[in-house]
């Protein structure tokens, strides 16, 4: 006999474009992670993503940041919309804020981040650009649970992108989002299994 794997409720928070957003939601639509996007939300109202989400019937929300006091204050309304629709794991997808304790106490090692570029090198913004101007010959994508720092959390998975001669901080980008794009369902099917157990700065993955 077998047996439907629990699905987990995945809620993902973008500013942008949201092509990791979408090669999220097509691995939900495809089985191959064990979960459902369930809610999308976005500080920004023109973010494409937005529309991504729509298009698979998935609620869609524009958080204006503009019209909370402080962080804390809009961190208090995203953890009261991402209960509202039962969220087990909070997926930041391009989502271009510092989020505070408020949302991590309220999701412990439930909030994952993805970053272009090979942490601890080139934490922030602008990180492919960073890459090439330091010069190094290999970068690529991180995936990490999230803390109170930026882009410091426990590392889940990474993958190496090689620099060429002649690229530029849009070819380096496109390179890397095409990994991003494989290695983000990864982590989140492995955090869907149960697979993640976080042990001080390491994520064990246990086998299955
Ligand atoms: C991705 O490359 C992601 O790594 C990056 O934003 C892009 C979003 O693309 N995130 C950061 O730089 C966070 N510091 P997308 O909107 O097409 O998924």
């Amino acid at each position: 006999m077998t047996t439907t794997p629990h699905k987990i409720r995945i809620g993902v928070l973008i500013s942008g474009s949201g092509t990791n957003l979408q090669a999220i939601i097509d691995r939900c639509e495809s089985g191959e992670i064990d979960g459902t996007v369930v809610c999308v939300i976005s500080n920004k109202a023109s973010a494409f993503g937005l529309e991504r989400a729509r298009n698979h019937g998935i609620p869609a929300l524009h958080l204006d940041h503009r019209l909370h006091a402080d962080r804390t204050d809009y961190d208090a309304t995203l953890v009261a919309l991402l209960r509202e629709h039962g969220v087990d794991l909070v997926v930041l997808a391009g989502f271009m804020r510092i989020v505070t304790p408020t949302l991590l106490d309220a999701f412990p090692n439930r909030v994952m981040n993805i970053h272009p570029a090979l942490l601890p090198s080139f934490p922030g913004l602008d990180a492919q650009r960073q890459a090439l101007e330091y010069g190094v010959k290999v970068s690529g994508c991180t995936v990490h649970f999230v803390d109170s720092g930026t882009d410091t959390g426990p590392i889940i998975l990474q993958s190496v992108v090689p620099v060429r001669e002649d690229d530029t901080e849009e070819t380096l980008s496109e390179r890397i989002h095409v990994e991003e794009h494989k290695l983000y369902p990864a982590a989140i099917q492995l955090f869907a299994r149960g697979r993640l157990t976080v042990v001080g700065r390491r994520v064990r993955i246990n086998e299955e």
